[in-house]
Formats: structure tokens, sequence, C-alpha cells
């Protein structure tokens, strides 16, 4: 006769056999909670490493961290808020990488920006992808990689000179830290338009006329997706061989 013994493993306890497995690692992503981060967030648990996510909003955290179920850890946090990127850190286990595309800024033509509006862009993505790589740099493995969010309008400006020019300065950034945090690896990513809430939250009629235009730009003929960001961001994580690099996800809209 056989006897089947049933009883339940807590999280840690599986965690803690994989681990003598394979590696558990664990990675932060400072806008977890909506499009591309909470994409990349949900494929580092879905091969069974650990996510600490980040956000402003409660309720998107909270939503968010239940989604991703018990591998991910939730945390405030406000990348323009340097006390509040401290306190996202605190405490944090080593970790294997960082991803940033937490940010929320505005733009507007050279003519029409006011000071507050022209220097948005560098304060919030710029600097706050600055502090946010300054702050986590005592938790990072050796061999961590980072990567910075940069956008399209880098190499094909569209009319925002303050935001073009800062998303060419973080591809510049990118490769400065690159040298300076070797061995840590430093990548940039920068998208061409992607179809995430930034968008889907927009009313269509606004949404899709945008769409529209950036798909008569596109090689592809296509806007990209949530999915093709967090791939591109996952490879740059991953691949061993990428240092100092920018990678332009857009379907050839750079190119037009
Ligand atoms: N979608 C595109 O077409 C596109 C193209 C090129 C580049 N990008 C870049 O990619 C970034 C992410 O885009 P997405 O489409 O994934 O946007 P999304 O779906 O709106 O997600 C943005 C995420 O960042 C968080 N966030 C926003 N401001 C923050 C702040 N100050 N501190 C910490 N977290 C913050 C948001 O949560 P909370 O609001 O709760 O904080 C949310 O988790 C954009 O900011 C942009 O720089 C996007």
């Amino acid at each position: 006769m056989s006897v089947t013994l049933k009883r339940r493993f807590s999280v840690d306890e599986v965690v803690n056999t994989v681990s003598t497995m394979r590696k558990i690692k664990t990675y932060a992503v400072i806008g977890g909670t909506s499009g591309m981060g909470l994409g990349l967030a949900q494929r580092l648990v879905e091969r069974g490493d650990r996510v600490l996510i980040g956000g402003r909003n409660a309720g998107r955290l909270e939503a968010a961290a239940r989604k991703l179920g018990p591998l991910a850890t939730a945390r405030s946090v406000d990348i323009e808020d340097r006390a509040s990127l401290t306190t996202f850190f605190a405490g944090q286990e080593e970790l294997a990488g960082l991803f940033t595309p937490g940010t929320t800024y505005r733009t507007a033509s050279f003519r029409e920006a006011d000071a507050e509006t022209a220097e948005s862009p560098f304060r919030a993505k710029f600097w706050g992808q600055y502090w946010a790589v300054h702050t986590a740099l005592p938790y990072f493995a050796r061999d961590a990689a980072i990567v910075l969010m940069s956008g399209a309008a880098s190499v094909r400006p569209a009319g925002n000179p303050a935001y073009s020019a800062c998303n060419a300065a973080i591809e510049g950034l990118a490769r400065a830290l690159a040298v300076e945090l070797r061995p840590i690896r430093v990548n940039c990513l920068s998208l061409g338009p992607i179809d995430s809430n930034l968008w889907r939250n927009r009313d269509a009629s606004i949404r899709e006329p945008v769409f529209d235009s950036w798909r008569a730009l596109a090689l592809t003929g296509e806007v990209g997706t949530v999915d093709d960001a967090a791939g591109a961001a996952l490879f740059l994580l991953d691949n061993g061989n990428m240092n100092g690099s920018t990678i332009y996800s857009d379907g050839g809209y750079t190119m037009r």
C-alpha cells in the first residue's frame, strides 16, 4: 500500500527549493504597474524571478501586485522624488537588474513651452532615471544590468525640442554609465510609438489619428505593442554582451 502525504508549501519554501536548481534573481522596475514596465515584470515572474515594482498610485500598485502574484513586491515611489527613491530601495536584497520606464512629463513646441513645460522632460525622465540608478547603486549585483528608457524623438524629433534633447541625453547617459559602472552593464531602450495604457487611457478621437499617422511612418505599418517593448527590455537585461548600447524598437519609425 502506498501513502501520499500532501501538504502546502510556502512561497519561500518553493523559491528556496527552486533556487538550488537555478539562481532566482530579483529585478526592480520603476513604472512596473502598467504598460511596458508591467509587461517586463510579468515576463520575469513567469520565468521564476522576483520583482520589486514601483509606481505612485496605490490602486495600480495593488492591482499589479495581485496580477503578478507572490514573486512580486510592490512599493510606492515617485522617480522625481529622491527621498522616495531612497525609501523604495531601502533594505532591498541584491538586484540583478533595474528598468526605469516610470516617468510623467509634459511636452510643447519651442515657441509655446513655458519654463515649467520645457524643463519637465529633463526633470522627470532624465534626472528621474539618473537618481534612480544612483540610489540603487549599493544594491546591484556585480554583474547587474540596467535598462534606461529613452524614445524615438532622440533621433527623429517631432517638434518638442526639450523632449528630443532629453531622450538623446538619456542615450548618452547609458553610454557614460556603462563606462563608469562596469562590470555592471547599462543600456538604453528607445521606443517608437507603443500601444500601451498611456494611449489606451486617451479618447479614441485623439489616439486613433495619432496611431494612423505613426502607422504611415513606420516601415512595418504598425504601432508597437507592450509585448514588443517588454521583450526588448528583457533582451537588454539578459544579453551579457550588450553594453552602452541603445536599441531602437520602433518598426523602422526613425528611418522615415
Ligand atoms: N507608449 C509609448 O508610445 C512610448 C513611446 C516612447 C517612449 N515611451 C516611454 O515609456 C514610458 C512608459 O510608457 P508606457 O506606455 O508603459 O506608460 P504607462 O502604461 O502609462 O505606464 C507608466 C508607468 O510608470 C509609472 N509612473 C509614471 N510616472 C511615474 C513617476 N513619476 N514615478 C514613478 N512611476 C511613475 C506609472 O504608474 P503611476 O502613474 O501610478 O505612477 C505606470 O506604472 C513613458 O513614460 C515614456 O517615457 C513610451
